[in-house]
């Protein structure tokens, strides 16, 4: 008998995700479909990285441009995308140089050597005692190193032993933080809008006091804009909210344009320059197709349409799920087009809620517990947007009317 996809999928790939069960073959702007012909609302954008929206024109034009003339050289040879994605960067970010690299976890992982060998040559830390100050409840992927310091058990358990040096402490507590600090410190890690923890924004004026803490005990502020990052919150940075800039931008998802895995460190001079031919590298890293889009993705940036868009959108969704709280709902943030949504735990779990989404034609992915996040693309039209939140409120009432139905589609859309 033939098999399905997703029974090839079961059958010959890890279980290290648990799909919503959906099969998404087709995707433009802020909808995607499957072979049958229905049609959903994307309500994740892949966690950011279609900020864009689904085959962006402009993005994927500059990438079939690329195709056609080169695609990888490493980074033995110079090719003539590398150096202008740098300085254009450089120019978004305000800051000297720029380090490209692929996936998040990655970008993160370099931002931790950078921090620690700027803090052994240039801050005078000992060797091998450099400390680095992360927040509880965070999320910046899943290496070895990053796990050390995560605080989920499921992402954790087993993979160790772990790496050493990591302090972690409450996010929003700058008093904690001030506490932790010592001789040893070069980093403070955070991300200013904590997104796989459910959207948990930090009370106002605290980046702006960790900023001025680490400029107080010469410690390197690290911001992790792989998620809040490229106009997510209605700012280039999530940083921009409190009008602080760190020394470190991680960036990721989205500066791929949906397209490629792309990320990246910038930093000024002082720091980034410490890094030495042979010390860190990777082979696909800024390799001319990534970097090709990624320049496309800056100059998206450039427009500033992105972020007012998601400043735009800002009320329309906090319309869409302020009234929902005390009706199914315990709580929600919001900051720019980014929601974090607790379901009341006595409905169901945030999957529950995911999957009676999905049969009304909205895709969502839950995070822990009775939590779901709402990241539309920020090119997702207002109609668009009230036309999910309001199968948001429906689905809702669906937990109301008893268990999920798994596998029924309730509401079918066709294109
Ligand atoms: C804040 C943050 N940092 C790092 C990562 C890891 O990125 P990647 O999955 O591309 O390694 C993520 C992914 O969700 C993230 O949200």
């Amino acid at each position: 008998m033939h098999s399905t996809p997703i029974q090839l999928e079961d059958a010959h790939g890890a279980h290290n995700y648990h799909p919503v069960p959906v099969m998404v073959s087709h995707g433009e702007g802020a909808w995607v479909s499957d072979d049958d012909g229905h049609r959903y609302l994307d309500f994740l954008a892949a966690y950011s990285a279609l900020n864009f929206g689904h085959r962006h024109p402009d993005l994927v034009a500059a990438a079939k441009a690329q195709l056609d003339r080169i695609t990888l050289t490493s980074r033995a040879f110079h090719h003539d995308q590398l150096g202008p994605f740098c300085a254009e960067l450089s120019t978004l970010t305000g800051k000297d140089m720029v380090l490209p690299m692929n996936s998040g976890a990655e970008g993160v992982e370099t931002a931790l050597k950078l921090a620690r060998r700027w803090g052994y040559e240039v801050k005078g830390v000992p060797d091998g005692r450099a400390t680095v100050i992360v927040m509880d409840d965070n999320f910046h992927g899943r290496t070895i190193s990053i796990v050390s310091f995560s605080g989920d058990h499921v992402a954790k358990a087993h993979y160790g032993p772990y790496t050493p040096g990591f302090v972690s402490v409450p996010y929003g507590d700058a008093q904690a933080l001030a506490a932790a600090i010592d001789e040893t410190t070069v980093a403070v890690l955070i991300e200013p809008v904590q997104g796989e923890a459910g959207v948990i924004l930090p009370p106002d004026g605290y980046l702006s006091e960790v900023r001025r803490l680490c400029v107080e005990h010469n410690v390197l502020m690290v911001a992790d804009e792989i998620q809040s990052g490229l106009g997510r919150t209605g700012w280039t940075f999530g940083c921009d909210h409190d009008g602080v800039s760190p020394d470190i931008y991680i960036l990721g998802k989205a500066l791929g344009g949906g397209i490629v895995p792309l990320s990246c460190v910038a930093a000024n001079r002082d720091v980034l320059g410490v890094l030495t031919p042979g010390s860190h590298g990777s082979t696909f890293g800024g390799n001319p197709l990534a970097v090709a889009v990624g320049r496309e993705v800056v100059r998206l940036m450039e427009t500033g349409e992105p972020q007012r868009r998601a400043r735009e959108l800002e009320a329309p969704l906090r319309a869409g799920l302020e009234p929902l709280v005390g009706h199914g709902l315990q709580a929600v943030r919001v900051r720019g087009l980014w929601a974090g949504v607790d379901l009341d735990p006595a409905l169901g779990t945030g999957r529950d809620l995911c999957e009676a989404l999905a049969r009304r034609g909205v895709l969502a992915k839950d995070t822990h517990g009775s939590t779901i996040r709402i990241s539309p693309p920020l090119t997702i039209s207002e109609d668009d947007l009230s036309w999910g939140l309001d199968r948001l409120a429906k689905s809702i009432a669906d937990l109301f009317g008893g268990a999920p139905r798994p596998n029924a589609v309730v509401e079918q859309h066709r294109m």
